[in-house]
This record gives structure tokens, sequence and C-alpha cells, in this order.
């Protein structure tokens, strides 16, 4: 195994009701609360009620309409507030976008300048405000990481923040708050987690026996309940189980003692930068097509140890049970409802070396991933998802 730091200071509140706990852990950090969250999901199921119940005693102040893909506007708007409120916690309940954007308002909220410095250079940020999360879609797991990604509309730039400073203090995860999500947010949301694992998983072992395990323990367990979390909305233990697997499934556990840069997520990230798209939904669809690209004498290995643990598929030659394998994981994105090409969502050729170019640019695709890609195999992969 690779040296490794491993640690998650998120105190995690997992099961139903545990939103209860707000109310005694936030005032640690001051009663003057920020609370941000999305388009009005949770108006419409009662937990924006909720919250104020349990909050009662505290001063709070909002700033909802996080878009999908969060924008660097919705974040000035966010530090403004702070600055001007004197806020001692962001309280971010939704998905990975709210959570997002109050990270990088958590850490912007101490800065004087605009925030997108903050991700252009991180060693400006210096302090951020305590987070809080209550989750309410499980698929990217920054309810347990210190990671943030933001759409600069300006410059159609979506990039990462990622400081220790900007873990969770908390996160509330009640399964049944799952049950309301649209079929297609499930879908897309199991697709995210997923992702988050090939991208661990898909990299050279280093002798990280253990690590692979987890991994190949996590993709089974979505695979098994996403389709079960679809049929039945309100199934408490697809629904657990898919949740606290999309925490520990980008909260590093599935990197520890391995490494590299990831594929699939900034060749993703162009997609839902230029066109909007649902992250999972572009994830789906790019996914069986990278690893068809990337299959080859070097990687094979890989892939049917893939295909034969994780889809028990027996087949003694390589070649045939890693095809095997990704015609299995292309067969599933497909039965959860996903889209599975870019035509089918209105994207054609017109960006694709625009795109490539950029996905290149801001990630280690060409120097650090696992199969190393210029933007030439990039603009290639995207012509195979046509
Ligand atoms: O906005 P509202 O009205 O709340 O509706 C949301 C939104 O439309 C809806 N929704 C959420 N919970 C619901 C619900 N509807 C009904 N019932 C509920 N219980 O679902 C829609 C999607 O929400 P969003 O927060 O955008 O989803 P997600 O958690 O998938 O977050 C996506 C964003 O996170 C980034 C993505 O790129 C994208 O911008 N990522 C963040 C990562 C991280 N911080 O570590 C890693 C990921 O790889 C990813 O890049
Ligand atoms: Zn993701």
């Amino acid at each position: 195994m690779n040296r490794f730091d491993f640690c998650v200071p998120t105190d995690i509140r997992f099961g139903e009701g545990q939103v209860e706990c707000l109310a005694k852990e936030i005032g640690k950090y001051g009663s003057r609360v920020l609370l941000v969250y999305g388009g009005g999901s949770i108006k419409k199921t009662g937990l924006y009620d909720k919250i104020y119940e349990v909050l009662k005693d505290y001063q709070i102040y909002e700033l909802s309409g996080i878009e999908p893909n969060p924008k660097l506007s919705s974040v000035r708007k966010g530090a403004e507030l702070c600055k001007k409120n004197d806020i001692d916690v962001i309280l971010a309940v939704g998905g990975g976008s709210s959570i997002d954007a109050s990270k990088h308002i958590a850490c912007a909220a101490f800065y004087d300048g605009d925030p997108w410095d903050l991700v252009l250079d991180k060693t400006l940020a210096t302090k951020a405000l305590p987070i809080f999360t209550v989750l309410t879609i499980c698929a990217t797991g920054s309810e347990m990481n210190p990671g943030a990604v933001i759409s600069n509309e300006e410059t159609k730039e979506k990039l990462e923040i990622s400081l220790p400073m900007l873990y969770p203090t908390l996160s509330v995860c009640d399964p049944t708050y799952l049950y309301t999500l649209p079929p297609m947010q499930t879908a897309a949301g199991t697709a995210d987690i997923i992702s988050h694992i090939f991208e661990q998983y898909f990299q050279p072992n280093d002798g990280a026996y253990i690590t692979d395990r987890l991994s190949e323990a996590a993709l089974k367990t979505c695979f098994k309940y996403g389709p079960i979390a679809l049929k039945e909305p309100q199934n408490y233990e697809a629904r657990s189980n898919l949740m606290w697997t999309s925490s520990i499934g980008l909260n590093h556990l599935f990197t520890v003692g391995k490494g590299g840069a990831w594929s699939v997520h900034p060749i993703e990230h162009e997609l839902s930068a230029f066109y909007d798209i649902t992250h999972g939904v572009g994830l789906a669809i790019l996914t069986p097509q990278w690893m068809r690209y990337v299959l080859s004498d070097n990687t094979v290995a890989r892939f049917a140890m893939y295909a034969r643990n994780v889809w028990d598929i027996k087949e003694a030659d390589d070649y045939v049970a890693a095809n095997a394998g990704i015609d299995k994981t292309e067969k599933f994105f497909h039965e959860l409802g996903l889209p599975g090409t870019l035509t089918e969502i209105g994207i054609d050729d017109s960006q694709f070396t625009e795109m490539a170019t950029e996905a290149v640019r801001t990630s280690g695709l060409s120097t650090r991933s696992y199969v190393k890609l210029t933007p030439e195999d990039v603009v290639k992969i995207y012509k195979m998802c046509l």
C-alpha cells in the first residue's frame, strides 16, 4: 500500500429523526445560522418547516435557489449575507449543490476579494465557517468530504475547491428524506456513487487489497439497491444502504493506499459546465465508453477482476470477462432509466474540442490518471457517446 493520511472529522448522524440533534449541536458554534437550500423541494417535503421547528431558538437567515451545478453568483450572494449578518454557522439542506455552495461560501465569508479567487488559488482561503448539512439526495458524498464543485457561469468553468477546513462539521443523513426523490435523481445519484468508486478502483493497485475488496462491496451495494430504490421509493433498507455508500464512496476510504487522478469526472464536468446537464446522467453516458476506450493489455486484468468479483462473471479469458463486465455496467445504467447517449440529451459534437481541451487542462487526465488521455483521446470518447 502507498503511504496515506486519512482523517475524516465529520460527525455523521445517520437514521430516522436524527435532525433533532441540530437543536443542540449547532449551538456549540453560535446562534446566527445561514440556511442554504435549492429550488424548493424542501418546502414541498415539509423539511423546511421541520428545520424551523428544530431551530426555533436560533436566528435564521436564508439563501435559497441554489441551482443544480451551483453557480458562482449564488456563492457571491451567500458570502455577502454571511459578512452582513455576522453568521456563525452555515446549514445546507439538500444535495451536493447546496452543500458545495455552502462550503465555498464558508471560506468566502472570510475573504475580501471575489470568491472565485479562492478556487483558482486555494492558499488565499485562511478560515471557514462551520458547515452543517442535512442530506436529501445521496450521490456526491459532499456530506463527508472537503470538496466543492462550483460553476463559473461567466467563464464556463466548473472547478473544484477542496480544503480540509471545508469538511462539514456534522451531517444528518436520514434515509427517509430520500423517499421523495424523482426517479431520475435516484438513478443519477446512484450512477454518481458508482462512478466515484470506479474512479478510485480503476487505478494501479499498489498492494491495496483491502481497498479493492471494500470498493467491490460498495459497488455491489449500488447494483443491488439502486433498482430497488427506484421500484420502491420508500424502501428504507435500499435507501439507507445507498445513502451510506454515497458517504463512504467519496470520503477517500476507497483511495487509501492507492491514488492517481480521476478520469471520467473531469470529462463529465465539461458537459455539465457547457450544457448544465445532471452530473450523474453525464457520468452514466461516459463511463461505459471510457471503459471500452482504455481497455488494453495494460488494463484488461483489472477490468476482468471487476467483472468477476462484482458481476460474478465466470469467463476464463480476461478480455471476454472484461467486456462482459463493461456490457453489464452499461445495461445497468440503461435499466435505471438513464440516457445512453449524448444525442439523447441534445448534445452534438460542436464543442467537443473545446471541452476536451478544458478537461485535460484542468485535471490530471494527461499526467496522473489510470490511462493517460490527451485532448484528442477525450474527443474520441465524446464521439463514442453520440
Ligand atoms: O433544488 P431542489 O428543489 O432542492 O431539488 C433538487 C435538485 O433539483 C432535487 N432534490 C434533492 N433532494 C430531493 C430533491 N427532490 C425531491 N426530494 C428530495 N429529497 O434533486 C435535484 C438535484 O440536487 P443536487 O443537489 O444538484 O444533486 P447532487 O447531490 O447530485 O449534486 C450535484 C452537484 O454536486 C457536484 C456535481 O458536479 C453537481 O454540481 N459534485 C460534488 C462533489 C463533491 N462535493 O464531492 C463530487 C461529485 O463528483 C460532483 O461533482
Ligand atoms: Zn461525481
